[in-house]
């Protein structure tokens, strides 16, 4: 299907999957056209700054409110919780985790949802949570949503439908999608098996970064984003709509799809974005700019200028810096960072971060190139640029520390013997020899 696309962020998007459906000139009219009954969804507080207020207007077949009771159901290794062990300051790494066969455990988005990791609390409504998925399945007859925030999907293989109450988003990987807090939806699988990361945002919406002297334009630009057009289906059947609040998961019975939204218009809507498309910045002269330079999306704090989460990009890219040590350098840092690889190599490692696997690294713990990268870039000819072209990896960096959970810490993957990569960072001193 080709899908179209509204575009623009946060945009006052205005659609309907009818003619007339969307009423003029007010929200709430006294009979919607078509029968439709009024809703509004709301993402910020009604009190909210008007340049931060989000809200949309759904017309709908049914309320939201048409549902049975919620019973609290296993969440499997979805969780919220992130003191079930004490947190480490070790450097930790994973391999991917392997996507199961159909014929051994069939699995969709939501039962394939592992948590790595988190912090904050979905009750504050702040922080966040870690999470991989693998899937072998569509979601088949049920409905999702997340009361404890917004999720931020990259996916790494596979092909994403995402059918939300407001359209329909496709998302490979290579691009993003993000849906907000409380949105109803549905994955499905478009080509095959499907791995990747989400964060699942406890706080304020994910939103573009202020540029400063960057200017008008650069980084990700507010065109490229995407929303969806109405969509609805009107189906009846014996369906069920799981719920995550406030850390749980919770089901409860639907005898109808709720994705029958034929027309909304406001600023709260899922969105989806090509990681391609991102305008990177870096140095011309020499050094390297903080990895800031690189942020595609933060969710902020309440402290000005600090994120509770940022979504961080290492695209391809040309390095130009001259006399300048040109992988990341080291570095211990007071935010804490999670690190995915969607395709290629990460240029501060020479091996053992494969696409699908993950590093944390968190506050204060010291990291940056293994052995064999720095020997490689102290003897590389910086007079010329290098592109680096063959790598895709993103972080999610955060304010407070990222406790990973059991379930991650008992996983196979993780990598017992990943500190060694810096144990072959030899002692180079010597005070007779001055020259570098
Ligand atoms: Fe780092």
């Amino acid at each position: 299907m080709n899908l179209q696309y509204q575009t623009g962020f946060g945009n006052e998007f205005a659609t309907e999957a009818l003619p007339g459906a969307l009423p003029v000139g007010r929200n709430s009219p006294q009979r919607c056209a078509y029968g439709l009954y009024a809703e509004q969804f709301s993402g910020t507080a009604f009190t909210a700054p008007r340049h931060a207020n989000r809200r949309s207007w759904l017309y709908r077949i049914r309320p939201a409110a048409v549902h049975g009771r919620f019973a609290p159901v296993d969440g499997g290794l979805i969780t919220s919780r992130f003191e079930e062990v004490p947190t480490m300051p070790d450097r930790l790494r994973w391999d991917p985790l392997p996507i199961p066969e159909p014929s051994t455990r069939s699995v969709d988005f939501l039962e394939g949802l592992l948590t790595i990791g988190g912090n904050g609390a979905p009750a504050l409504q702040t922080g966040c949570a870690i999470h991989w998925y693998v899937a072998n399945r569509s979601m088949q007859d049920r409905f999702f949503y997340d009361a404890d925030g917004e999720l931020l999907i990259v996916p790494q293989i596979g092909e994403l439908r995402l059918a939300t109450e407001l359209g329909i988003l496709e998302v490979a990987p290579a691009e993003i999608a993000v849906i907000p807090r409380g949105l109803r939806f549905r994955v499905e699988l478009m080509n095959g098996p499907a791995r990747g990361y989400v964060c699942e945002n406890f706080g304020a919406m994910l939103r573009l970064p202020d540029l400063g002297p960057i200017g008008a334009n650069g980084l990700a630009n507010p065109r490229d984003f995407q929303a969806p057009v109405a969509w609805y289906e009107d189906r009846e059947g014996d369906f069920e709509l799981c719920a995550k609040f406030l850390g749980r998961l919770w089901s409860a019975h639907i005898d109808h799809s709720p994705l029958d939204v034929v027309a909304w218009h406001g600023n709260n809507a899922p969105y989806k974005y090509d990681l391609r498309r991102f305008n990177t910045m870096g140095s011309i002269s020499y050094d390297h700019p903080d990895p800031s330079i690189f942020l595609v999306l933060q969710a902020p704090s309440a402290t000005p200028g600090v994120g509770d989460v940022d979504f961080v990009l290492f695209p391809p890219r040309w390095l130009a810096m001259q006399d300048t040590f040109r992988p990341p350098w080291f570095h211990r840092n007071v935010a804490s960072e999670f690190m995915g690889l969607i395709e290629g190599v990460y240029d501060a490692k020479a091996a053992g971060f494969a696409p699908g696997g993950a590093s944390l690294h968190n506050c204060m713990s010291g990291h940056g190139p293994d052995a064999a990268t720095f020997e490689r870039a102290i003897d590389a000819d910086t007079s010329r640029p290098e592109h680096i072209a063959n790598t895709l990896a993103f972080m999610f960096e955060t304010r407070t520390a990222i406790r990973p959970t059991r379930a991650a810490l008992e996983l196979p993957q993780l990598q017992a013997d990943y500190a060694e990569c810096w144990q072959g960072l030899r002692k180079r001193f010597d005070p007779t020899r001055r020259e570098a």
